[in-house]
């Protein structure tokens, strides 16, 4: 594999790093240690279809929660990230998976040096997901596949606190915070370069499982900004925020400390970027055209 520049080049837009959080990271996104098993083992196993030892690039790649046991279930697997931070944590787990600090749309690798690109919980976060998609698919060899890895969640009093915390933003601060249904505008980016493409995306549930919080866990994750959704709340509205939330969490959940549970599935979608001849590679190869 060519290594074009090795480093991080200029992304067109904000990059949002998640070094802020890198030593929080695995333990508030972790999945519980069965079903961390069952998506890698499902994943490999989809893989294998393009290639016995797959080469998958994750691009967003992190502390390595998803990559880690990919790796272990059989992948051969490669990153990327724009936060050291969150590789240095990746490196003290898995010394040996090489990973490169670089920006999503200016990936450092040559045509055809991966079988797979993987985006897990990165897509809402780059400046242009159909940029990042298509600097992915343009490092892929014919017949690979672009893959998206999604976690979906079901109603519950998590959504309602989200709301709430939306509308107490917007009422104090006067800003907006992105909207927490980031999977619509994911799926809609992959589903969009999938038909440039001339592809077409397939979905497959890998694993469900309960993530439970409490409205206490709740509180602490906004006031301590661990998720990105919060970084945009100014300092100053933050503890009139939390002051106005308290109340209203503790009631609607019956207290602080019980338990609310939400229903999670890892969501797994694959989009075959095409084979020699056909309309995908022929549409694939010309982007890549200087
Ligand atoms: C929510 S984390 C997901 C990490 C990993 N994929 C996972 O599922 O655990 C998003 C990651 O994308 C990285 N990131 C955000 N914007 C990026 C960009 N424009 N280019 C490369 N990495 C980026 C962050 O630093 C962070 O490590």
């Amino acid at each position: 594999m060519l290594l074009l520049g090795g480093g991080e080049r200029a992304s067109r837009g904000l990059v949002q790093s998640f070094d802020r959080v890198a030593d929080q990271y695995d333990a508030t996104r972790g999945l519980p240690p069965a079903v961390s098993a069952r998506v890698s083992a499902e994943m490999a196993a989809q893989l294998r279809a393009f290639a016995p030892i797959p080469r998958v690039l994750e691009v967003g790649i992190g502390t390595g929660r998803i990559a880690v046991p990919l790796e272990r279930a059989g992948a051969k697997v490669f990153g990327i990230d724009v936060a050291p931070q969150m590789l240095a944590q990746l490196r003290a787990k898995s010394p040996d998976l090489p990973v490169v600090r670089a920006v999503a749309d200016g990936l450092p690798f040559a045509r055809e040096s991966f079988d797979a690109a993987l985006f897990v919980h990165i897509l809402h976060l780059v400046p242009d997901a159909g940029a990042a998609l298509r600097a992915a698919a343009s490092c892929l060899r014919p017949r690979g596949v672009l893959l998206l890895g999604l976690t979906d969640y079901g109603e519950s009093a998590r959504r309602t606190v989200t709301r709430w915390i939306g509308e107490l933003t917007r009422e104090l601060a006067g800003i907006e915070l992105p909207s927490p249904d980031w999977n619509t505008t994911t799926r809609a980016a992959f589903r969009a370069v999938a038909a440039e493409l001339g592809s077409t995306v397939t979905a497959t549930a890998l694993a469900s499982w309960d993530e439970s919080r409490t409205g206490r866990q709740i509180l602490d994750g906004l006031r301590g900004r661990l998720y990105s959704s919060f970084w945009r709340i100014p300092e100053a509205v933050m503890p009139e925020l939390v002051r106005r939330l308290t109340p209203r969490v503790e009631e609607f959940c019956g207290g602080l400390d019980q338990p609310i549970s939400s229903e999670a599935t890892f969501v797994l979608e694959a989009c075959p970027v095409g084979a020699p001849g056909n309309r995908a590679e022929a549409v694939r190869s010309a982007r890549l055209e200087p």
